[in-house]
């Protein structure tokens, strides 16, 4: 299934099999690109996003000497290993961890904390959490190469202050301990995407539920699942209002257009791109470029119209709650959200984050209400669809 390949039957494929919905996205996509064309020259000329072309080099080794002794034979294990935690999920695709082999069997990890998103992600807390996403990939990784890692985080972080630290910060480290016999899972890595297209109109069954909730106890949280059609409408409903009021605040809008690329997805590379977002590139010009004319009830319409239309077929809204606030809790919360993920790859089952929702304190506490919870720190939308754009990643986050 990796590589957008999907067999005739299989469930991932049906998605396409339903002409009426396509005629109907087609005339929406029509009905928006009219009424926005004329404004395109304004919003061309307003919108200033990365292209493949204009993202130059990475942040590189610090030398070469130590780019040498990193593709030489001592860092062997640690280069492959970091080879497939390159596929860990961060918010945005900012990729901001990388692996410092010490010797052959240490490494630490490293938060570069120009890649956080301080605006959006108040107190830092999702990135906290992606950093146990990644020490739990990591460990996945290595069990995929007969490696046995610990990833022990740091004792104490200041979660707060990591994306103003004078240099990168080491928030942990992963220990080879032993040998084992090579785990299977190496493909869930790649399985597990965020789809970000329309999902099958189908439920997932109840036993997958179950284990997925168990995985989510096991970390201490709770994963909350509803599937009542009113719930999931009016969810994705508060949702999209979410994303389009949170582009009209301009430090968090700032902060993340550095991260929405427009044009062909690279081979390597971070950041947002149109496919795996399923938006255009006009689309997202239009969003970084001339945010006010969302104000415009017409457009407004439309675009919701649009952006909802991306997300049908869906049958799921999934909350996982619980403690996120300390950094040992962010990190179990982040291990919490990664068993979860990959094990929903094993069942073909995908999930969209929807983070505006709670990085905004307004509809943060819509969701409370509506849910009547308090501890919720991540909604998503979850079910079949076909086999999503993979997003690119860095061609190596070894330092
Ligand atoms: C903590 C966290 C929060 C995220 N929030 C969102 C979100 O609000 N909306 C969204 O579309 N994707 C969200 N994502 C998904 C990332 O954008 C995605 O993981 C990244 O672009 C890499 O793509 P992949 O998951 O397909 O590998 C989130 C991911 C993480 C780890």
């Amino acid at each position: 299934m990796a590589g957008g390949q999907c067999n005739q039957g299989d469930i991932r494929c049906r998605v396409h099999d339903e002409p009426v919905s396509r005629r109907e996205f087609s005339k929406s996509v029509a009905a928006t690109i009219a009424a926005l064309t004329t404004l395109s020259v304004v919003v061309e000329a307003c919108a200033t996003l990365p292209t493949a072309e204009s993202i130059h080099g990475e942040i590189t080794p610090e030398g070469s000497t130590r780019r040498a002794e990193l593709k030489g034979p001592t860092f062997t294990t640690w280069t492959e290993i970091a080879n497939l935690a390159r596929l860990a999920p961060t918010p945005h695709n900012t990729q901001p961890f990388r692996i410092r082999p010490v010797d052959p069997h240490t490494a630490d990890i490293i938060a570069l904390g120009d890649r956080f998103l301080p605006e959006e992600d108040h107190g830092n807390l999702y990135m906290a959490s992606a950093f146990g996403i990644f020490a739990a990939t990591i460990e996945v990784a290595a069990a995929a190469l007969g490696v046995q890692v610990k990833v022990v985080p740091a004792a104490a972080i200041d979660v707060a202050g990591l994306d103003r630290a004078s240099a990168p910060t080491t928030l942990g480290t992963a220990t080879i301990v032993g040998r084992m016999v090579p785990s299977t899972d190496a493909s869930l890595l790649d399985l597990r995407r965020t789809s970000r297209i329309p999902y099958v109109d189908r439920l997932v069954d109840a036993d997958t539920w179950t284990a997925l909730r168990t995985i989510a106890e096991s970390r201490g949280h709770r994963l909350l699942e509803y599937s009542d059609h009113d719930v999931v409408d009016a969810t994705l409903r508060l949702n999209v209002n979410a994303v389009i009021d949170n582009l009209g605040l301009v430090r968090e809008r700032e902060e993340i257009r550095r991260w929405y690329r427009t044009g062909p997805t690279p081979q390597f590379g971070d950041g947002l791109w149109e496919r795996p977002l399923n938006q255009s590139a006009f689309e997202i010009r239009t969003a970084f470029g001339s945010p006010g004319l969302f104000h415009l009830p017409v457009i407004r319409q439309l675009a919701t119209r649009r952006y909802l239309d991306t997300q049908r077929g869906t049958r799921h809204i999934v909350l996982l709650c619980g403690s996120f606030a300390t950094w040992p809790e962010l990190v179990s919360a982040g291990r919490a959200l990664f068993g979860i993920w990959v094990e929903m790859a094993r069942y073909g089952v995908y999930v969209q984050p929807m983070g505006s929702m709670l990085t905004n304190p307004a509809y943060a506490a819509r969701i409370a209400e509506r849910f009547a919870v308090t501890d919720c720190w991540l909604v998503m939308r979850a079910g079949y669809s076909d086999v999503p754009p993979r997003a690119p990643r860095l061609e190596s986050i070894l330092i």
